[in-house]
């Protein structure tokens, strides 16, 4: 069975994109693949968290995965402090990452463009911790989003790096990213990525969001004057990126079946449209995660997980050591 591993950094709630570029595939995907889905708590840190609202990100994002469907028999759940090889292993990649890579990577360029300052030093290398997250357990295929793309490429050239020097040493991951679905972006400016970071809180669907909220969000959305439901990302952003969510939640509806279904209608209908399928998803999910909160099942899901996590870890940890020269005996 191939192996996929793949996590959320829940410095906020998690949101509408984080399920449909990823969360969503990793519940698909766990019939299938040997999934391992981690909740990234130390690429929270780097940057500044309040610690009680981080542990309650913390556990609500467990909760969600659970709620969304992840499956603690199937899939493999854990928190990646729970696993101490990624720190580990994240030192070593660090290491073995040129500084001219880092400058590349367009989270840190973006961040560091808007002027923002004391960025911290754990910010810059963060994709070396990402490579040794994905690369303890020789995944064979990471499932994000499209803006982790960049460091999963990242990730294939340090492991092929380290191949080379140290002999076979890692499995070589592909990223996989959706067709559909893998840049939501905001609603109230489809020019951006939906994301945590939203200062109006106008364009960013939180899972935990209220249904009235949600529905609310969807119905201001912004679109354009043209008046057609029409898959066009370049002149209609606005109006694609709402059927992109539609068509997401709906098992991938062809865009052209969305284009006949609201031929000749206005942008109302179709945007109660996006909003019906949108609450409906919310609610199944908010379902669930009361009844996970109520129950057992989160602590038990991290026990097993981080169980099977260790095992794997430690065991490509020691082996990384030693051939680069780190053990004694
Ligand atoms: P994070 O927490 O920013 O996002 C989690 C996942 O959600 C996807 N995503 C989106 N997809 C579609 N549209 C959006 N607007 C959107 N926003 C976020 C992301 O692409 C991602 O798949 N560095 C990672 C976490 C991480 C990780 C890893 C992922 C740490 N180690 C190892 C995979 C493998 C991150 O910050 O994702």
């Amino acid at each position: 069975m191939k192996r996929m591993l793949s996590g959320i950094k829940p410095t906020g709630q998690l949101h509408l994109g984080n399920y449909i570029g990823a969360l969503k595939h990793f519940v698909e995907y766990q019939d299938e693949y040997e999934m391992y889905a981690f909740i990234a708590n130390l690429h929270c840190i780097t940057v500044p968290q309040d610690p009680q609202e981080l542990h309650a990100n913390l556990r609500d994002c467990v909760a969600l995965y659970l709620a969304c469907g992840l499956d603690p028999k199937k899939a493999t759940i854990f928190l990646q402090t729970d696993v101490r090889a990624h720190a580990q292993l994240g030192y070593i990649m660090c290491c073995h990452t040129y500084m001219g890579e880092l400058n590349r990577m367009t989270q840190f360029k973006d961040k560091q463009a808007k002027g923002e300052r004391n960025l911290s030093g754990g910010l810059y290398t963060y994709p070396a911790l990402m490579a040794a997250d994905i690369l303890l357990y020789d995944s064979d295929y990471v499932p994000v989003g499209e803006d982790q793309k960049q460091h999963v490429e990242l990730t294939r050239d340090v492991a092929e790096r380290m191949n080379n020097r140290y002999g076979d040493l890692f499995k070589v991951p592909e990223p996989l990213i959706a067709k559909v679905g893998a840049r939501i972006m905001s609603l109230s400016d489809p020019s951006k990525k939906m994301s945590k970071s939203d200062e109006t809180n106008k364009g960013c669907i939180y899972l935990l969001d209220d249904l009235k909220t949600a529905r609310k969000k969807v119905m201001s959305a912004v679109t354009d004057s043209l008046g057609q439901v029409k898959f066009d990302p370049e002149n209609q952003p606005g109006i694609s990126n709402l059927m992109q969510i539609l068509s997401s939640l709906s098992n991938d509806r062809p865009m052209a079946d969305i284009e006949a279904e609201f031929a000749g209608k206005g942008y109302g209908d179709f945007k109660r449209a996006v909003a019906d399928k949108v609450c409906e998803t919310l609610e199944m999910i908010q379902g669930r995660y009361q009844e996970i909160l109520a129950s057992g099942e989160i602590n038990e899901a991290l026990a097993i997980g981080s169980d099977r996590a260790n095992k794997i870890a430690d065991a490509k940890l020691a082996k990384v050591q030693k051939a680069i020269g780190m053990e004694i005996i």
